[in-house]
């Protein structure tokens, strides 16, 4: 057996978890710092590191207390993200590595999400389409073996998940918004505002949400109408280019399987349209596991162990990072 103790702190979640086979979590703990960051009503950088700081030694203490000793190696999202984050906890774990002798193993954020579909049900075989819908990205992206990535399209300016956090702020309710904006729309109409649905009839596989954000709040500011519905209306509109986006994306690469990660994909909306529209199988994580966690690290830092994919202590956290980018130095 083969355990990985892996380390996320790209963002606003603290994640440590230890994880056996690349498959089962023997440990973990998230602390997440939502409610810090809420009264801003976004992440603040400099206090996001601090927290990481502040909690990472307590969970990764507890997660060895609860698994046990023996860990083979060490892996740490290396980026993108918020580099004061980042670096907390690729210190952290660098230092780990180093006082246990066992290998360091950068991970790309990206690639942590793709590989939470890993810890649960049945793993998805490669080739696969990955769609990752988070507060940083979206992407469709073509996988045909391990480690190695075709991003076919993008965000052009928001991620999705971004946009769900706006407009939450828009609507005045809480942060993140997702979660809020999906228990707002429940008791709304999807039907009774047609947002744009931007770059539906673009030929390639990008994506745009900036002017759905915009629309909102034009919409706020001219006619109005109820939280609701603003927030059903949107919600319809967002999921709405991802299912358009990917059904292009599978009919393209005919793509036999698709696996769908990042915090967006705790979207019930979503979750229900792809497993339902779709005629091909869908691999999701669990909610819990879409947002950011260790376990991902883990199970990604697993695959990168078995195959020699392992990093140097020279390696250094990188705020901005292409998801085919070697990690290793
Ligand atoms: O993957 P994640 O935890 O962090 C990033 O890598 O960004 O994703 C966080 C994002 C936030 O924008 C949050 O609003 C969104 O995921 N999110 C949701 C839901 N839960 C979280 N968006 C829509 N519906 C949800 N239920
Ligand atoms: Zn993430």
């Amino acid at each position: 057996m083969t355990r990985v103790l892996g380390i996320e702190t790209s963002c606003d979640e603290t994640g440590v978890a230890i994880v056996e086979d690349g498959r089962r979590i023997a440990a973990q703990r998230i602390a997440s710092q939502a409610a810090v960051h809420a009264e801003f009503g976004g992440v603040v950088p400099e206090i996001a590191s601090r927290k990481h700081t502040e909690c990472i030694s307590q969970l990764a203490a507890a997660v060895l207390a609860e698994a046990g000793p023996g860990v083979d190696a060490v892996a740490a999202t290396i980026g993108p993200g918020l580099m004061g984050s980042l670096l907390v906890g690729v210190s952290f774990a660098k230092a780990l590595a180093y006082a246990w002798d066992v290998p360091f193993i950068p991970v790309h954020h990206i690639e942590g999400h793709i590989f939470s579909t890993f810890l649960t049900g049945a793993a998805p075989e490669f080739p696969f389409l990955a769609l990752v819908v988070s507060g940083g990205h979206t992407s469709l992206i073509w996988c045909p073996e391990r480690h190695v990535y075709d991003v076919l399209g993008r965000t052009r300016d928001d991620a999705v998940g971004e946009s769900f956090d706006k407009v939450a702020k828009l609507l005045r309710l809480g942060y993140p918004g997702g979660p809020e904006i999906e228990r707002a729309a429940d008791q709304g109409d999807p039907n009774a505002i047609a947002f744009p649905r931007g770059l539906i009839n673009d030929p390639s596989l990008d994506f745009s949400y900036s002017g759905l954000k915009t629309a909102v709040l034009y919409r706020l500011r001219g006619e109005g109408g109820a939280v609701a519905d603003i927030a059903a209306s949107f919600q319809a509109a967002a999921v709405d280019i991802l299912v358009i986006k990917t059904q292009r994306a599978i009919e393209q690469t005919r793509a036999a399987r698709l696996v769908v990660a990042g915090g967006v994909a705790a979207n019930t909306l979503l979750r229900t349209r792809l497993e339902t529209e779709l005629a091909i199988p869908v691999h999701m994580p669990p909610r819990a596991l879409c947002i950011d966690n260790g376990a991902m690290i883990a199970a990604a830092g697993h695959s990168r162990l078995e195959r020699g994919l392992v990093g140097r202590l020279t390696a250094s956290a990188r705020s901005s990072l292409p998801l085919a980018a070697t990690l290793d130095a």
